[in-house]
This record gives structure tokens, sequence and C-alpha cells, in this order.
């Protein structure tokens, strides 16, 4: 593949050698090559909506590059991450690639895979421009690693709002044991599955939103810094509730990515489906409208963030190109253009809210109002194995027979995940 994108790079290069590059490195690269590879798992929908706008504003910010797509369908990367390390891995990388703010990022900095943009932040204008948390998220040894391009918040319910209403629900419910008495009414008006759920990662971002209830926000962070331990009554506690919410899914949930669980949704064979604010977007590209979110049952002002950003490969064939991309990401407008199709929220805080839904500028208050908590699920509290093993672990748990073995097996795994992975960054 390196030699095919030098090739038609040499190719191309007579002809964009007049084009003033807008962007670069300043380093020793190839400024005048054209293909710019982009390594993403953003296939369709909404994803793929918030892609192609950004790609539209790299292609006015950056002429004589040409944006080349390397995507790898599956949600939340669970297929994109194992092709981008055995591509990083077998010296074929892509330019930039999409990675999670945080600890996500950790593995690949210690492989020297990526690139230091701690200079290009002042550069192009980002210093200042973000939440201080968020940068020291980004912050390893001092230096700064990807360019954030949107914050997502996990801990939101979606509905459908006819299901609901024909058993009579006509609010959100406040705690877990509302929730869970809501699923029971579901199902004997004979909703099978009320909450709509996925293979292994989406089960992981709701035994998440459940531990964030019954352990509060400080506590739930702390078992990703070692403050708090999975052993024990509390984790305990909240896996007997995460099991009685699981016997109220699908039960070919193992099977499903998360856009055919919100079909069940749409199609009125469930009434919730807990996911990350992405799926605004999704809705909204398969035309429905007939729902309502809330935050997670219990969660109070907990904000569970996580953000998609990119991120230079160290061996990329075309730094510049990957730079431009970059560069377009971190503009104010770029954010705008990306966050209205995306469903997401800005990370700079000074970028045009133009276009945004309701939902939107609400979830940018709550931002701003709420406690902010990482997800496991989503790369900003976990290391990629950290994540690997938790997901794992959940999967396992769904399959099996949800007994007491089975949940003391499960807080064993995660136990143990933690002990193994857990990282002073
Ligand atoms: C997350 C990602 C989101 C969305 C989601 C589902 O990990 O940050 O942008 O794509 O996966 O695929």
């Amino acid at each position: 593949m390196r030699s095919t994108r030098r090739a038609l790079a040499a190719v191309v290069g007579a002809a964009v050698l007049l084009v003033a590059s807008a962007c670069g490195t300043g380093e020793d690269d190839d400024s005048t090559a054209s293909k710019v590879e982009v390594f993403t798992w953003w296939a369709e929908g909404g994803e793929k909506a918030g892609l192609d706008a950004l790609v539209s504003r790299f292609t006015t910010a950056c002429p004589g590059k040409e944006f080349t797509s390397g995507v790898v369908p599956g949600g939340a990367g669970v297929n994109a991450k194992q092709v981008l390390n055995a591509r990083l891995q077998q010296n074929d990388p892509p330019d930039v690639f999409q990675v999670h703010a945080g600890a996500e990022l950790l593995d690949h900095i210690d492989a020297g895979q990526i690139k230091d943009l701690t200079s290009e932040f002042s550069s192009w204008g980002l210093t200042g421009a973000l939440p201080e948390g968020l940068v020291e998220t980004i912050t390893v040894n001092g230096r700064l690693w990807s360019v954030p391009a949107g914050v997502h918040r996990a801990n939101v319910v979606w509905t459908n709002d006819q299901v609901l209403a024909e058993s009579g629900i006509l609010t959100a419910p406040k705690t877990l044991d509302d929730f869970i008495a809501n699923l029971g009414k579901l199902r004997r008006d004979g909703i099978e599955s009320p909450l709509a759920l996925g293979r292994d990662w989406t089960q992981l971002m709701l035994l998440e939103s459940v531990l964030i209830s019954d352990l509060g926000p400080k506590k739930f962070t702390g078992l990703f810094t070692g403050a708090t331990k999975w052993e024990g009554k509390a984790v305990r506690a909240a896996i007997d509730d995460y099991a009685k919410i699981l016997d109220f899914t699908n039960a070919d949930r193992d099977s499903l990515d998360w856009p055919e669980a919100e079909r069940l949704l749409i199609d009125g064979k469930a009434g919730y489906q807990l996911m990350g604010d992405w799926l605004a977007a999704d809705l909204a590209a398969n035309n429905f409208s007939g729902y309502d979110s809330f935050t997670f049952p219990g969660n109070g002002k907990a904000f569970q963030w996580l953000a998609d950003s990119f991120a230079l490969t160290t061996g990329a064939p075309n730094p510049a190109g990957g730079a431009c991309w970059l560069q377009t990401v971190a503009s104010p407008e770029g954010q705008q253009a990306f966050n209205a199709e995306k469903g997401s929220i800005p990370a700079r805080t000074d970028a045009p809210t133009t276009g945004f839904s309701d939902y939107q500028l609400k979830a940018s208050a709550d931002w701003k109002s709420g406690v902010a908590v990482p997800s496991c699920a989503h790369g900003s509290a976990c290391s990629q194995p950290w994540q690997n093993a938790a997901n794992a672990a959940i999967g396992a748990f769904s399959a099996s027979g949800a007994t007491a073995i089975d949940k003391a097996a499960l807080q064993s795994a995660l136990a143990a995940a933690a002990k193994q992975f857990i990282r002073q960054a």
C-alpha cells in the first residue's frame, strides 16, 4: 500500500507543485503528496454524515489534498481497532486515525506510533480553546497527542414515545427502581424486550451507567484510578441491578451492533435504548422523530463523556496532508460542521453552534454544568487492553445464566482487569 501511495504521489506531484499548501508540520516530508488516508469506523448513517461534513471542510481548507477513506465498519471501533493495530505493526499506517481522547491513547504513545502535536496545538489556535479537563486527558508526559473533534455523552436513554404511551408511561423514570418498574410494565403489556441492547461494548455501557447510579460519579471514576475497589459489596450490588435490567433486553443482543438494536427501538419492539448521543444523528438519518431522551436514571448530573479525536501516525506516508486534516479538525469551522451532523458538541468552547439541535444545545449546557465522568467502553477511562478485557467479561456474562456464580465471575474478571491494566497516566 505504501508503494502504491508513493507512486501516486509522484504522478500527481508535478500537478500540485504550484498549489501552495495551507498546512504543514514544518518537517522535511513530501508536502506535495495529495492522498490523505483518514482511518475511522464511521461508515454509515449519522456517523458518516459527520465524517462527510469534515471531508467537505477539508477539501476547501486543504487545496491539492485528497481525502481517502480508510474505513472499517463496526460500532465503537471493535473491528477498526484490530485492523489499525495490525497495520501499525506491519508498518503500513494510515496518515491519521480516529482515537478516543484519554487512556486509549496510551499504548499508541508507548509504541511510538503517534506524533507529538504539542507545537501544532498553538499554531492551530487550540491553546486555550479546549476545556482544561479535556486538555489534561490528552496530555501524556507533558505533551499533546491528538486533536479532539467533539464530545459525546454516553449515559443517555432514548425512547420510543408511542410504545411508552401505550403503556401509560409519560414521564422519564427518576431512579433505577422506577426504570426497572417501567421495564416490567412494558413486558406485561406485551413488549418482550423493553430495553434494546447490542453486543459486549454496549453491555459495558449499560453496566457503567448502573455503576454511576449505584456508586455515584466520584466512586465510579475511582474504579479507573485505583481509588475505588472493584471487589466488595458496592460493585456486587450494581452487578445485581445490572442483571435485573439485562433480563429485560433482547435475547439476541450478543449478535447485534448498536444500529441493529436501534432498529428494535424504531420498529416499536423496544421502549428504550441506552446509547451515546450519536444515536440522535442516526435516528435522524433513519427519519425517526418519535423519540425522547433522558439521562440514565439515578445518574444525576453525571455527564459521562468521550471525545472523538484524531492522531497523526509517526510513519504517515503523507504527514503534511495528515496535518492539514488535523488542522481542519482543530478549526472552529471544522468543529461546527462535524458536530452539527454527528450529534456531538464541539471540543472547542468557541466553535459556532449553527445548525445544532435542541438536544445538542442542552448537552452543551450540561457539559459545562455537569459532573464529568469518563467512559471505559469509549476509551476515556480505560486503555485498549483493559477495555478488551472488560468487554470479554461482560460478553461472557451475557452468554451465561446470570447466576450468583456468574455474577461473582464477572466481578472478579473486572477486578482482575483493573489490577492488570491500571496505569498512572
Ligand atoms: C464511539 C465513537 C462515536 C460513535 C460510537 C459508535 O466509540 O466515539 O463517535 O461512533 O462509537 O460507533
